[in-house]
């Protein structure tokens, strides 16, 4: 498709632009390549929105359910102030070990603590209030991970979720993966609940056409 390719070269320009990986990012990419993860992680602009929205909001404490190589984990731990705290959930006890060397390669490995686990096992544990809670881990828990979320952000904290779009499966959920009825539903609770404020960023780019969910905890 020619828009594919198109939407490819702009996003690549962005990325050039506006979220140039430095040695420590490259090196994160390869290690998990190295290692025979799936190169699903955050494109450099996705993860670059992430870390501003973090930055935005001045978060202190944040939580990342779905760790895999740690790529994402890098650029939410630089979005922290040095006495800043990031738990991140990994189910996968390989992924859990290459994300971190790739924390202790960042310098990050005192702030961002990767704990082993199921996602709602180990959320269920967690204490409020964190500032921000960034859900990327299998689509098809995304709507009992967000109602963890809603216990643990702060008033004027942010959820934000990856992989909301799934090129457009979420419109025909039933017809699809599991993952998808997971996004879409997600999405209709994303929308509806009354504590909330949301949109979903529809992308396209270097990782396909999929959506960034970012959601707001009203504070009134
Ligand atoms: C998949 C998961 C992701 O988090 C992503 O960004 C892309 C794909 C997947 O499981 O297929
Ligand atoms: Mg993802």
């Amino acid at each position: 498709m020619t828009e594919g390719r198109l939407f490819e070269d702009v996003d690549t320009y962005i990325n050039s632009l506006f979220a140039v990986e430095d040695a420590v990012l490259t090196r994160a990419v390869e290690r998990s390549t190295a290692a025979g993860l799936p190169e699903i992680q955050l494109s450099p602009g996705q993860a670059k929105l992430i870390y501003l929205l973090a930055k935005m909001i001045g978060a202190k404490r944040m939580l990342e359910v779905g760790t895999l190589g740690g790529y994402s984990t890098v650029w939410l731990g630089r979005a922290l102030p040095d006495d800043g705290e990031l738990i991140s959930i990994e189910l996968d006890p390989g992924h859990a070990k290459v994300a971190r060397e790739t924390l202790v390669d960042a310098g990050l490995d005192k702030t961002c603590r990767i704990i082993e686990g199921r996602g709602l096992d180990v959320m269920n544990t967690l204490t409020p209030h964190f500032d921000m809670v960034f859900l990327d881990a299998n689509k098809d828990g995304y709507p009992a991970y967000l109602k963890q979320a809603i216990r643990l952000v702060r008033p004027g904290g942010l959820i934000v979720a990856d992989n909301v779009v799934r090129e457009g499966a979420v419109l025909e959920p039933s017809k699809v993966d599991p993952n998808a009825i997971g996004a879409a539903a997600f999405n209709q609770a994303l929308a509806s609940h009354p504590q909330l404020e949301a949109i979903v960023l529809q992308q396209v780019g270097i990782k396909g056409h999929d959506g960034l969910a970012v959601a707001r905890v009203k504070d009134d």
